[in-house]
């Protein structure tokens, strides 16, 4: 199989995206204060530059669940039984073998369905697997797992991956109607596996956020490059620093670009021009941290029963096992 014929399902254009990048980059640039949704970050260049973080001595999330996917996939093979392995914001599918790994083992796989919105991601993950994992039904849906969540395979006793702490991406008021999208899609006694970050100091949280490297800064003003593009916009991005600060009150880490002089940029396909004083802060993304007994709740809230919790040997991130109830 070459690059051309993978199973890859595509419900999300690069025309949808831009569509819906046009509407969001309106509403949110036209707000006080700014903001913009975090999906835009991973065109073809942030998605690598987010693979690169996952590198960085920092950025210890990557490393701390895959420890817990090591020593817990034989398990979660044993528990679930799952049939399909659905993984939602799959990126890499890095982790991922390490669960593909243990259900092959345990004799119940059939089929693999990685569901990103970057195409590339995906097309890479989808051709390395398929080069490690000949014999696997691999099935790449380029989606919003926000929105086409409708159409995840109904067949096999299912298994959903949700790693990386992407749940911290969203905010509270938006991660309670996904979670019950999600478990409304399943039948009782499906799983949801999810990888969540978990709060601790400031010290450890901040620098994962802001690289001695620099990655994460250029990964934060790419999405100005991404709005450059897609708009015809006029963003320097060098006139704009990364800054990440954590909210103690919502226990969330913040991303945001500082506009580092007056400056007013066009967005050309917008025909809207948009006005930054010095200093002034665009949001881009939230990583929300997470306590064992909040995401119990909010879980149970949407409908999931919490059957494990384990985290990584130094109680940075914990990866749950939820039946659908
Ligand atoms: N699961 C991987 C990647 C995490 S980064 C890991 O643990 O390393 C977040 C991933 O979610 C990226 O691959 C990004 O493209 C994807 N993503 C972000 N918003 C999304 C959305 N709304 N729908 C689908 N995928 C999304
Ligand atoms: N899901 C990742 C996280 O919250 C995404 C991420 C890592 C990220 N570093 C980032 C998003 C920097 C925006 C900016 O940890």
């Amino acid at each position: 199989m070459t690059l051309q014929d993978l199973d890859l399902d595509v419900y999300l254009t690069p025309e949808d995206l831009a569509a819906g990048l046009r509407t969001d980059a309106r509403t949110g640039l036209s707000a006080s204060p700014k903001w913009l949704p975090p999906k835009y970050f991973y065109d073809a260049r942030g998605s690598e530059l987010f693979e690169e973080i996952t590198r960085l001595p920092e950025y210890y999330p990557t490393r701390a669940e895959r420890s817990i996917l090591a020593e817990r996939a034989p398990a979660i093979a044993r528990i679930t039984g799952a049939k399909t392995l659905i993984e939602l914001g799959s990126g890499s599918s890095e982790k991922t073998r390490l669960l593909l790994d243990a259900l092959r083992e345990h004799g119940t796989l059939g089929s693999f369905t990685p569901l990103d919105v970057s195409e590339s991601a995906l097309r890479h993950a989808l051709d390395d697997l398929h080069r490690d994992y000949p014999d696997l039904h691999l099935h790449g849906i380029v989606a919003d797992f926000v929105n086409h969540l409708e159409v995840l395979p109904e067949t096999g006793t299912r298994l959903v991956a949700f790693l990386g702490g992407t749940i911290g991406n969203f905010t509270p008021a938006e991660r309670a109607p996904f979670l019950s999208a999600l478990r409304d899609r399943l039948a009782p006694g499906e799983f949801l596996l999810l990888g969540a970050d978990l709060v601790k100091s400031p010290a450890v949280l901040i620098p994962a956020y802001a690289d001695a490297a620099g990655v994460t800064a250029e990964f934060n003003r790419n999405v100005l490059r991404v709005l450059n593009r897609e708009l015809g916009a006029t963003f320097d991005p060098s006139r704009f620093a990364h800054v990440a600060l954590w909210d103690e009150a919502n226990e969330w880490i913040e991303m945001r670009l500082r506009s580092a002089v007056p400056q007013t940029v066009r967005l050309e396909a917008l025909d809207l021009d948009i006005t930054f004083g010095r200093g002034e802060e665009l949001r881009t993304e939230v990583s929300a941290k997470f306590r064992r007994d909040g995401l119990t709740a909010e879980l149970a809230a949407a409908g999931f029963a919490v059957r494990d919790w384990w985290t990584d040997r130094e109680d940075r991130f914990a990866l749950t096992l939820a039946a659908a109830v």
